[in-house]
């Protein structure tokens, strides 16, 4: 089954003689149970890519399609829901709110919910759990290391439980290991369904993917 369509999609930046092409006239099919890595060189476009997927960004030019349906990219009550329950996103640079603790960032989509505040709590410190992080739940975030930061933004994405997850560079602040078990619970997850798409420089990330897509200047070379 089809889950995400880019058809011709371009994204320019800036205007006149400074624009710049972050996407390049590019089509794109994602399919269900998808895992699939996107690699290439620093500023072939990668995280504008993950932006236009997870409805950050809107393309100047193209079209995108979730299941089948096309997105409007007016509609910001539509894109906000469509972030909050369809498409999970991990951040390059965290988006944690630092003066908050790691639950209450990790809780922020899950607000927007009808579920009590207990229910939030609890489906937050199973993700904690997961990623090793429980014992910081009441820590502010701008306390943590940097790789600890990166794992309370992959614990929020992950607590949405969406169906489709964007990762960008999810392990660039992580250790082997700790980005060994990060990709072992993404493979579990992708195995349970839910479709993934991860914007890594890292090989062995990609080899835990299922697709591996190649990206230079602002198009897919393979
Ligand atoms: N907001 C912006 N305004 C102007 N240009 C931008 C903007 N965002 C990205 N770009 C440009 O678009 C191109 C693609 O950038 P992008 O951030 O998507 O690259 P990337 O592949 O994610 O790189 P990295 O591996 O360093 O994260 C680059 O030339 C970049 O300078
Ligand atoms: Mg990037």
């Amino acid at each position: 089954m089809g889950v995400l369509k880019l058809n011709n999609v371009t994204k320019i930046y800036g205007e006149k003689d400074t624009t710049v092409y972050g996407l390049n006239n590019i089509n794109l099919d994602i399919f269900e149970g998808d895992m699939v890595s996107i690699m290439g060189p620093s500023g072939c476009g990668k995280s504008t890519l993950l932006n236009i997927l997870g409805c950050i960004d809107s393309p100047t030019h193209g079209e995108y399609l979730i299941y089948d349906k096309k997105i409007s990219f007016k509609n910001f009550n539509n894109l906000a829901k469509i972030r909050n329950e369809k498409i999970a996103c991990i951040f390059q640079n965290f988006a944690l709110i630092k003066e908050l603790s790691v639950i209450d960032n990790i809780t922020i989509p899950l607000n927007f919910r009808k579920i009590s505040a207990n229910i939030r709590k609890e489906i937050a410190l199973k993700y904690l759990k997961k990623l090793d992080m429980e014992q910081f739940y009441n820590i502010k975030v701008k306390n943590l290391s940097g790789g600890q930061q990166q794992r309370v933004a992959i614990a929020r994405a992950l607590a949405q439980e969406t169906n489709i997850l964007l990762a960008d560079e999810p392990t660039g602040s992580l250790d082997s290991n700790n980005a060994k078990n990060i990709m072992g619970i993404l493979r579990k997850l992708n195995s349970e369904g839910k479709t993934i798409i991860i914007a890594t420089h890292d090989n062995l990330v990609s080899s835990f993917c299922n697709k591996k897509l190649v990206m230079r200047d602002g198009r897919f070379i393979f």
